[in-house]
């Protein structure tokens, strides 16, 4: 058994919790999953059994980079176990991605709150949030529950 965990990742918030799922994937479930980037998913969907894809949203909308990766895939995906989750600053996830996501077929869909931390934002991010939304909300131990949940669930 094989588990990819992969992750788009602009300010590197996703790619801490995609690192961390990995961790717990490997440690308390005893799973030998590794992260991969999202373009070298494809080269390696035939030698995977599960997939576990993290993206952020930004402007309203799931990542568009690791939808591609997943509708690219879509075929092989179906035989295999499909994990998503989405990053955000809102406390929910919206439910126009989530019809998006579930479009996908995961077996199961999470949502995290991610970070936004200001000094990393270009003068136009900035212009997109709010400084009340400045912060790290990541919930390790809602991320670990997660990844535990999955590992049981054939991410392993
Ligand atoms: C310019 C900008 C736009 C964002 N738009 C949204 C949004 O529409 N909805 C949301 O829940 N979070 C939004 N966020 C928050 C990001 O999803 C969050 O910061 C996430 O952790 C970023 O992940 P990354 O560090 O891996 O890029 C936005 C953040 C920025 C900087």
């Amino acid at each position: 058994m094989a588990t990819i965990v992969t992750c788009d990742s602009r300010h590197h918030s996703t790619r801490e919790i995609a690192d961390y799922i990995v961790e717990v994937l490997r440690t308390t479930n005893g799973s030998a999953a590794v992260f991969a980037e999202l373009d070298e998913v494809g080269n390696n969907i035939d030698n995977i059994d599960a997939l576990v894809v993290l993206a952020p949203i930004y402007q309203g909308k799931f990542s568009e980079v690791a939808s591609r990766v997943i509708l690219a895939n879509q075929a092989e995906l179906a035989r295999k176990s499909l994990f998503v989750a989405a990053v955000g600053i809102a406390e929910q996830l919206p439910q126009d991605v989530s019809d998006v996501l579930t479009s996908y077929r995961p077996r199961e869909l999470g949502y995290f709150r991610g970070k936004i931390d200001p000094s990393v934002l270009s003068g136009a991010e900035k212009r997109h949030v709010d400084e009340s939304e400045y912060g790290d909300f990541r919930d390790w131990d809602a991320i670990k529950r997660w990844a535990q949940t999955i590992g049981n669930r054939g991410a392993n």
